[in-house]
């Protein structure tokens, strides 16, 4: 920084001026820096200007100059000490706490729709004396298909619907292979089961997800008859939606059930009218049929129990099995069977349980 031709008098002044200005760190450090600079500050060009004084008055320029020199150091040393002082009260204040503001609550977590409605149906089957069982993802071809006495050709073996594993295993296909597996764990009846679990097929649509959740019920004792099944199976679903929901057995065709049976529920959206509630437009949810199928069941096939060693001249059983994300999408009303497994937290968050 130039002296230009400045007294040492005119310099203190100007300083004054300029350390007024100062407000924060970077601009006291560039001052102090322009003043007392090793190389270039004000002080150090005044002491040097000493060569052009003429010899009589060096004596009085060089105390202006320590004057000056005095006057800037005890200056910048004051302005030092306010900045430092500054800086601690907006610390202090900075980290101030406000013990007034309210405290942010932790937002709790909710279950998914396919563990709540997993939850509510071990509930409703427990108070009729099942208990659960489970069984292993990755199947064999004897659990999934074979004791469940699909032909060796039937096309629900095609690489069309089933993932195989390396090795011969599969995904499993559906949650029948643990009646298999059940039955052939367990001696004597009564049975009374029901198994969820996650099972695959190679499908992907709107409806279909390659991974979806199934519970398989099994029951097996003497003089089982279609009555038990049916009677059951409004009970469950007459629990799991409302009293007043219709059940209907359409006849069908399992390989491991003799005779078998679709169920459809009354559509809850139209609660079976087949036309929207408000408007009388027809209703979207069921196709306007009025009815929704939820799931598939029938009279145990006796060469299944036989082959699982229960003598089917002694005793009998029904089966089912039902998709639980179809029954999570029915009762929360989500139209996209994906939506169930995107993590979107407002999908999650609007469950309550
Ligand atoms: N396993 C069948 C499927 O995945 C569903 C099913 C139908 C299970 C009838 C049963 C039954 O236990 O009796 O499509």
């Amino acid at each position: 920084m130039s002296t230009g031709a400045a007294s040492p008098a005119e310099l203190a002044v100007r300083f004054e001026a300029e350390a007024a200005l100062v407000a924060d760190r970077a601009a006291f450090e560039q001052l102090r820096l322009a003043w007392t600079g090793r190389k270039k500050g004000i002080l150090r060009a005044m002491l040097a200007g000493m060569k052009e004084v003429a010899p009589q008055n060096r004596r009085e320029y060089g105390q202006a100059v320590h004057q000056l020199k005095v006057a800037v150091e005890g200056g910048l040393e004051a302005l030092g000490e306010r900045l430092s002082a500054q800086e601690k009260a907006d610390a202090r204040q900075a980290a101030t706490l406000d013990v007034t503001l309210p405290g942010r609550r932790p937002r709790l977590g909710s279950l998914h729709p396919v563990t709540v409605v997993n939850r509510d149906i071990e509930a409703i089957f427990a108070e009729m004396g099942y208990s659960v069982a489970e069984g292993p993802e990755v199947e064999n071809d004897y659990h999934n298909f074979e004791a469940l006495n699909f032909p060796r050709d039937h096309p629900a073996r095609d690489t069309q619907d089933t993932f195989f594993v390396e090795g011969g295993a599969l995904l499993r296909t559906h949650t029948s292979p643990v009646q298999i597996r059940t039955m052939l764990a367990r001696a004597e009846p009564p049975i009374r089961i029901i198994c969820p679990g996650r099972v695959y097929r190679n499908d992907n649509d709107l409806r279909h997800s390659p991974m979806f959740h199934q519970i398989e019920g099994l029951a097996i004792g003497e003089g089982l008859t279609v009555g038990d099944l049916k009677g059951t199976l409004e009970t469950f679903i007459q629990r799991l939606f409302s009293a007043d929901t219709g059940v209907r057995l359409r006849p069908s065709f399992f390989p491991f059930t003799e005779p078998s049976a679709e169920v459809d529920i009354t559509c809850p959206f139209c609660a079976g009218s087949g036309e929207s509630l408000d408007g009388g437009e027809p209703c979207g949810v069921c196709s306007a049929t009025g009815w929704m199928e939820i799931l598939g069941s029938g009279m145990v096939d006796p060469r299944v129990l036989a082959e699982c060693g229960i003598d089917p001249e002694i005793y009998t059983g029904f089966a089912f099995g039902l998709g639980v994300d179809r029954v999570a999408m029915i009762r929360y009303g989500i139209p996209n069977i994906r939506m169930l497994f995107d993590n979107d937290e407002r999908l999650l968050r609007q469950v309550q349980s």
